[in-house]
């Protein structure tokens, strides 16, 4: 496939699953950034966050989108969910010729599925704090060429046929 393929949005609207799943369904190679920090560091975003701070964090996660894009080998990446707000990383995913595709769940529903997950979140660790994120960043979520609304209940298989029908990859 020509075009790459970048899922994003808010922590917990599902963007490794979604970008999973949408691999597989197009038989391309699946990168989720976060893991590939991870890998690539031997320390997980939230480590990174809470040990070095959230301006470290950024480099690292660009100069990993950096280097998964420059492989060329990925076919669909799922985002952190704040490597969309950088300037930089929007300004590569351009470069790359990227397809963007953020996928809108409502704040409620994130924060469940945040606060469930038992994962440290270090950016969203109250709802107060979450929810003042959420609403700052929707305005650049919004640069994504590919909207997607979603309640959070979708099942996964309409979801994956609905954003091929938005964009035929
Ligand atoms: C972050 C989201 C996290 C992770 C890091 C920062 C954010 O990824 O990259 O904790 O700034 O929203 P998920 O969106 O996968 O939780």
């Amino acid at each position: 496939m020509a075009q790459p393929i970048v899922i994003t949005g808010f922590m917990g609207c599902g963007k490794s699953i979604v970008a999973r799943a949408l691999a597989q369904h197009l038989n391309v190679a699946f990168v989720d950034l976060d893991e590939s920090i991870t890998a690539r560091t031997g320390r997980t975003p939230a480590q990174l966050i809470t040990e070095d701070g959230e301006p470290a964090f950024r480099r690292i996660e660009t100069d990993t989108l950096r280097e998964v894009l420059h492989t060329g080998e990925t076919g669909v990446i799922a985002l952190g969910g704040g490597a969309w707000i950088e300037a930089a990383n929007r300004e590569l995913i351009d470069q790359y010729g990227c397809s963007s595709v953020w996928l809108d769940v409502p704040f409620e529903v994130c924060w469940t599925r945040i606060e469930s997950a038992g994962e440290d979140r270090p950016l969203g660790r109250t709802k107060a704090q979450a929810a003042v994120l959420f609403e700052r960043r929707r305005s650049v979520y919004q640069l994504a060429t590919i909207h997607v609304p979603l309640l959070g209940h979708e099942d996964l298989n309409d979801m994956i046929t609905q954003i091929n029908a938005d964009q035929k990859f």
